[in-house]
């Protein structure tokens, strides 16, 4: 599903962000990233979904070479692919629905699809009541699952979370998991970064453990 050879990333001033890096996500894994700050974490996520290119090394992302993938097929790889960032970045003035239709729109799928597929997603993460609000009257964990819901909208096959605990306090963080973790179960391979040793001892996935961009030691 996932696989990196000997990938590194060196960003202008010889800054090494990740450093011949090897791994292999399965299909329908749920792996956890971790390691300290600035371990190369968030690289390695935007690598793989072409967000950056690698300087040296080859990333295969569903058995495609995403670093000699053509412009015009960039939006077919990101189509299946949901990204979920600590900054959620939702339209605060918007409603929940309005926040994943806006996507359904770019995404070109027709109306009377999407209401039935945005009731859905929104059940799913347990907020179908407040699909007319607007996400500043959420609690950050009630935000944090819209943002999951939306990157469900296209359906992607694997989901890339990074830090999507981070401002959130431990029972909410692992609430936040838990839907991730049901995500998962339901076929979808999903990647999180975190520095949140706790969730990763309580969740028990397969642990990548990053120090300043190296894979120093994988937790089976
Ligand atoms: N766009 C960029 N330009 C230059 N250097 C960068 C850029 N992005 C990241 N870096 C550097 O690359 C290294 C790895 O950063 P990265 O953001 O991947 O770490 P991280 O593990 O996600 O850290 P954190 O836990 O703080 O989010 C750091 O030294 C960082 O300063
Ligand atoms: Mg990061």
């Amino acid at each position: 599903m996932i696989q990196m050879f000997h990938v590194s990333k060196i960003y202008p001033k010889d800054v090494v962000a990740l450093s011949d890096i090897t791994l292999h996500i399965q299909k329908r894994e749920f792996v956890f990233l971790s390691g300290p700050s600035g371990a190369g974490k968030t690289t390695l996520l935007r690598l793989i979904f072409r967000d950056e290119l690698p300087s040296s090394g080859q990333i295969l992302v569903h058995g495609r070479n995403v670093v000699r993938l053509r412009e015009s097929k960039l939006p077919a790889l990101r189509r299946g692919i949901g990204v979920i960032f600590q900054d959620f970045k939702l339209l605060m003035d918007r409603t929940v629905y309005a926040n994943l239709h806006l996507v359904a729109r770019v995404l070109g799928i027709p109306d009377t699809i999407s209401r039935r597929k945005i009731g859905r997603l929104l059940k799913d993460v347990g907020l179908i009541q407040k699909a007319d609000q607007t996400p500043y009257k959420l609690s950050g964990g009630e935000q944090q699952r819209v943002a999951i819901a939306r990157a469900l909208m296209s359906d992607p096959v694997i989901l890339l979370a990074d830090e999507p605990t981070g401002n959130l306090d431990p029972d909410l963080a692992l609430d936040v998991m838990r839907l991730l973790a049901e995500v998962n179960i339901r076929g979808t391979t999903v990647v999180v970064a975190t520095h949140n040793p706790r969730l990763v001892s309580e969740m028990g996935h397969r642990t990548l453990i990053l120090k300043q961009g190296r894979l120093v030691e994988e937790i089976a």
